[in-house]
């Protein structure tokens, strides 16, 4: 652990804690612990929980949780949300009654420039959650093809210079390998024009960044993995809460929650149902709750943070 002193403040806290879990539910997991904030203010609330799940992908922030973290009924691993169903086989247990994941990096992980995470932070151009494993955002951006890298930007950054982007990526490592993360940025804002004074002003890079990080973790796949298996792994009236950061992580959410609210899908001429298919969740947030001015004022984080809870029926 680098000597940082870590900090996250969680988001849209109130609002988690009041729908993480049904009242008298026994089984917690938070698939994103970070520093557990959420997590430690669902054990203030929800006293009948005997047993929290920790799950993080980031064994660094583990290794800090699991050194500072002295609480009982809570245990630790590291795994992707998506392991789930391997983590309650090692527990031997078989259902839970409430899942949370707070997507995207904590503060710790991005205002520690050794992880790369941050154009505002010179470092190692590397973005990977889990530091022992996969291609690092160096790696991407020096050798994928100007189309590929185009289309990261372009998709997961959704920046509109992510052509621009792409050829000055490909223009500066045809003399130099790209090594940090203020390279990058500078790289970026050598083309992406400063925004017009009249809108929120947002860096350069932001977008570039966040699209890097997400490729470079596989971030969207991990999503749709993740709710693949989730239904699966709550008790009858378990709940599941998300908060996502941006428009494509909530468009997966808002994609798994209208698949799984439906009814019956015959054609409307049908007289009588005869796909038999039945709702398997229930809406707890009927849309997607905000942060507050308030909230927004104090965390800029939550910002783009927006929740999401369901129950399954
Ligand atoms: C926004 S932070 C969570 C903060 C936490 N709620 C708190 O109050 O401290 C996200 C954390 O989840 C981890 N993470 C992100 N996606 C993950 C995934 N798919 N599986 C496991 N951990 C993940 C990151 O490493 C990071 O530590």
């Amino acid at each position: 652990m680098s000597n940082i002193k870590p900090e996250h403040k969680p988001v849209l806290l109130d609002q988690v804690v009041k729908y993480a879990m049904p009242e008298s539910g026994k089984i917690f997991v938070d698939g994103t612990f970070g520093l557990g904030g959420h997590t430690r203010a669902i054990l203030e609330k929800y006293k009948k929980i005997e047993l929290a799940i920790g799950i993080d992908r980031d064994p660094e922030i583990l290794k800090y949780a699991r050194e500072n973290f002295d609480e009982p009924r809570l245990t630790l691993f590291q795994a992707k949300a998506s392991d789930l169903p391997a983590v309650l086989e090692n527990l031997r247990i078989e259902k839970v009654d409430g899942i949370l994941l707070d997507l995207g990096v904590s503060s710790y992980q991005l205002d520690n420039p050794d992880r790369g995470f941050s154009f505002s932070k010179s470092g190692p151009l590397d973005m990977r959650m889990n530091a022992d494993e996969g291609e690092t955002a160096a790696d991407l951006v020096n050798t994928l093809s100007q189309s590929e890298l185009e289309k990261i930007i372009f998709e997961y950054g959704e920046e509109r210079f992510g052509r621009k982007i792409a050829e000055s990526i490909i223009r500066y490592r045809s003399s130099k390998t790209i090594e940090t993360t203020d390279e990058l940025a500078k790289i970026v804002c050598d083309v992406v024009p400063n925004q017009p004074k009249n809108i929120k002003h947002i860096h350069p890079a932001t977008r570039t960044f966040q699209a890097l990080r997400i490729a470079v973790n596989h971030e969207l796949d991990e999503i749709s993995e993740f709710l693949n298996i989730a239904l699966d792994c709550l008790n009858p009236n378990g709940h599941l809460s998300i908060i996502s950061f941006h428009s494509l992580e909530d468009r997966i959410v808002k994609n798994f929650i209208q698949k799984n609210i439906k009814g019956c899908v015959c054609p409307p001429q049908f007289p009588v149902c005869v796909c038999g298919k039945k709702p398997t969740i229930k809406l707890l947030t009927r849309k997607a709750i905000f942060a507050e001015d308030d909230e927004i004022k104090k965390n800029p984080r939550a910002r783009s943070a927006r929740l999401r809870s369901i129950a399954k029926i």
